[in-house]
């Protein structure tokens, strides 16, 4: 399963990229607009802080196909690299992905609810399909199961579009979609810490730290391979 982190915060995608295997930085209009800056200038700095192999997740905002078509092919453009425009999962969106894949853009099919949200949208040429683990928690609906169901769906019928979950708030959620086979998450820039974080390790690394500071005092391994 590949991580991806779910921002357009600057600050939060350095820190993510340099401490964690990081695949790509995903985002959508409101995690843009949170950022309270110029578009252009934003997914540029992403683009360039990432440079050209990650993934960059960028959604379109048009209200009819020829609208997003016309975006994807002036965002793949202007974005470069490895780069998904992001279409959600409405009739529009559908119209757009078919011409969008005939194109040659990547595309990440969004906003994803339903298992056959996300069959179609791999029907219309979906690289990946994001479906939204909390919100579809918070109606009530099981959003892992959700998401098992695709993995499933694509296995059966032998199609090479991969699921990124999205949309999570706990690393159960996350540990959850890993086991069901999900191809990759995309996750906030807390939550890395959260899935990986246990009191017992750091308690053992100070532990480790503790006897080897008994026995060789403040020298550390490259003082003692002089
Ligand atoms: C992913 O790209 C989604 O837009 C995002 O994960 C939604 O997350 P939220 O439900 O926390 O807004």
């Amino acid at each position: 399963m590949q991580y991806i982190v779910d921002t357009a915060n600057l600050d939060s995608i350095k820190h993510a990229i340099e401490f964690y295997p990081v695949a790509g930085v995903t985002t959508n209009p409101t995690i843009i607009s949170r950022e309270r800056s110029d578009f252009a200038s934003l997914i540029k700095d992403i683009r360039k802080l990432i440079g050209n192999d990650k993934m960059l997740h960028v959604q379109v905002t048009g209200s009819n196909a020829e609208e997003m078509i016309e975006e994807a092919k002036a965002l793949k453009d202007y974005v470069g690299g490895n780069f998904y425009v992001k279409i959600p999962a409405i009739a529009d969106g559908f119209k757009a992905m078919m011409a969008v894949h005939e194109l040659g853009i990547k595309i990440t099919a969004t906003a994803i609810f339903t298992q056959q949200q996300a069959l179609i949208s791999a029907r219309a040429g979906a690289d990946f399909v994001a479906p939204y683990v909390s919100r579809l928690d918070n109606l009530t609906s099981d959003g892992v199961q959700v998401v098992a169901d695709m993995v499933q769906m694509f296995n059966n019928f032998d199609i090479k579009t991969q699921v990124l979950a999205a949309s999570f708030k706990t690393a159960e959620q996350v540990h959850k979609v890993a086991l069901a086979g999900c191809h990759a998450v995309t996750i906030n820039p807390e939550l890395f810490s959260t899935i990986t974080y246990h009191p017992m390790t750091n308690y053992a690394v100070d532990d480790f730290n503790a006897d080897w500071e008994n026995a060789y005092g403040k020298d550390k391994i490259l003082d003692l391979l002089k």
